[in-house]
């Protein structure tokens, strides 16, 4: 199956009560092991790219290049959106133009009637080419690409003026934040949620910084119209544990030095069975 875009798998999420991941993938493993993990759980997926991600391989035309042949000669089966994450106004342009299948317009930094007036000009372009998009009100804290931002609860009404747009879904701001939650992290807001749902009536709504939330969390959201949720710390701390432990028990080919692909195998294999544990946390295994 070609990479499709995000509207049909998030409107059965919706429709079926539980959530399709975004995964951020970095490179050429994070792909793979991404992919693998998906194909095993057989679930839906988004692949996230933020636009650090993106520079950093090589370029969005390079990223769709890459995940369209490694999907290919992988023969995945599950459906398959590559999706820009928190993108700008231009990077989500340029998405739209080089094959991305759904992009996220993230305006919640500007005013809101930029916002608006933003937000409408990449929806009515990303659907004249059968793309999904997604929106944000409300920033979600934390740091991402080294910008760091606080936790904002989204306004249910400038949410409700976003939907109306004609976004496919939604990201707002419920407490949430990319990265490692703190200890002494309040949670999130239920309340808030319950009032920005239904308010936008219907619109399938995104939970970000979706690492660590405990998945009890992340259940009340789903009941609560939570279609999607965004991981990318969780795959990098599981990753970056395996390799650590890797290295320290030595497996050098006998001082031979490391051959990088074998370096990096715990560590895919640790990403393939964290997806696999979160698609069947989030409810999307068994789903595609
Ligand atoms: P985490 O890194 O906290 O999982 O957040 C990912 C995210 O929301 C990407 O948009």
């Amino acid at each position: 199956m070609a990479l499709v875009s995000a509207t049909e798998m998030i409107k059965k999420a919706y429709e079926g009560h539980y959530a399709v991941p975004q995964f951020n993938i970095n490179n050429l493993e994070w792909i793979k092991a991404v992919l693998e993990g998906c194909e095993k759980a057989q679930s839906p997926v988004m692949l996230g790219v933020s636009e650090g991600a993106g520079k950093y391989m090589c370029g969005f035309k390079n990223v769709v290049d890459m995940v369209k042949n490694v999907h290919d000669t992988m023969g995945i089966t599950v459906p398959v959106a590559i999706h820009l994450d928190h993108g700008t106004f231009e990077g989500a342009q340029k998405c739209i133009e080089v094959g991305f299948t759904s992009v996220m317009f993230d305006g919640s930094h500007y005013d809101f009637e930029e916002n608006v007036e933003k937000s409408k000009q990449i929806i009515e372009l990303a659907h004249s080419k059968g793309i999904s998009v997604e929106c944000e009100v409300g920033g979600i804290g934390g740091t991402e690409d080294g910008v760091t931002s606080n936790g904002e609860l989204a306004d249910p009404e400038e949410c409700a003026k976003i939907a109306a747009l004609g976004c496919d879904f939604l990201a707002a701001g419920i407490g949430n934040i990319h990265g490692v939650y703190p200890a002494n992290w309040a949670g999130l807001n239920f309340d808030r949620l319950d009032e920005i749902n239904k308010a936008v009536d219907g619109k399938p709504l995104v939970l970000h910084g979706g690492s660590g939330i405990p998945f009890d969390q992340v259940h009340k959201a789903i009941t609560l119209g939570v279609s999607k949720v965004n991981v990318n710390t969780e795959l990098q701390l599981v990753f970056a544990k395996a390799t650590r432990e890797y290295i320290e028990a030595g497996k050098d080919q006998e001082g031979k030095g490391f051959d990088p692909r074998k370096l990096l195998k715990p560590g895919c294999d640790a990403v393939v069975n964290q997806v696999i544990e979160m698609c069947k946390a989030f409810g999307s295994a068994d789903k595609a």
